[in-house]
């Protein structure tokens, strides 16, 4: 089964088709989203439609974006340009797709023995998971073997094993590992729509669970026209400037 990984979309559509598109190639059986599909970007329904239709399978589970956008968060941790960009999507959003986010799961989910997807850390939706610290605190009390998570917009991974744990941030292109049946794993694929690794290509991976492969890939994309929408859209300009710099 080859699953595609996607994560923090944030309402850019262009980064979306663009990388739906080059998976296109991979054969994928399952697409997983692992939140925040909305939020910053300037195409909040193209986003949500294109999420709904996706096919084949499909697993997902909320951001916290989208927990705001849909009312059920009043946002009190959030930074002023990412408050404003919420309130922007509530009121852009039609009926019917603030609907469809206000009904996506709370995480964490099981979509396959041993295989979990959440946003922040399986513990808590809203947690950054960027530390070494954080990710052996998570192995200390969480026992599946393969964990995908999102909401820092970075990829990573984090490996455990009975002695130790090891943590990276990845960069570039095609980055490969071979699952090792004896090893945990907190993995994230990066953001498809606002990477913030100093890499502006949007962010995914594909995870074969019959050869026991992921490959991290990176896809270039039309930056200046999702600026471009943010930016005639009245949003915050940062939104728009901080798509080039990958921040
Ligand atoms: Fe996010």
């Amino acid at each position: 089964m080859r699953f595609l990984v996607i994560s923090d979309i944030h309402g850019n559509w262009d980064a979306l088709d663009t990388v739906l598109a080059a998976a296109a190639t991979e054969a994928v059986d399952h697409v997983v989203v692992l939140g925040d599909l909305v939020g910053y970007g300037a195409s909040p329904n193209e986003v949500v439609s294109t999420v709904a239709d996706l096919a084949p399978r499909r697993h997902m589970i909320r951001g916290n974006h989208d927990k705001v956008v849909a009312g059920i968060d009043d946002g009190e941790g959030f930074n002023s340009v990412a408050l404003e960009a919420a309130q922007w999507t509530v009121e852009r959003l039609t009926e019917d797709h603030l609907e469809y986010v206000r009904r996506l799961a709370q995480g964490p989910t099981e979509i396959a023995p041993g295989f979990v997807i959440c946003h922040g850390s399986p513990f808590d939706e809203d947690q950054y998971v960027l530390a070494l610290d954080e990710a052996e605190e998570i192995f200390r009390f969480h026992t599946a073997q393969m964990t995908f998570f999102g909401h820092t917009h970075v990829p990573m991974l984090f490996a455990a094993d009975s002695e130790r744990v090891s943590g990276t941030a990845l960069e570039g292109d095609a980055l490969m590992i071979e699952v090792d049946p004896d090893k945990q794993y907190l993995i994230n694929p990066g953001s498809v729509g606002q990477p913030r690794d100093r890499d502006p290509r949007a962010a995914y991976l594909i995870y074969d669970t019959e050869d026991g492969r992921i490959i991290w890939r990176r896809q270039e994309y039309p930056v200046e026209r999702a600026q471009r929408r943010i930016l005639d859209a009245g949003l915050p300009e940062v939104l728009a400037y901080r798509l080039a710099a990958g921040l």
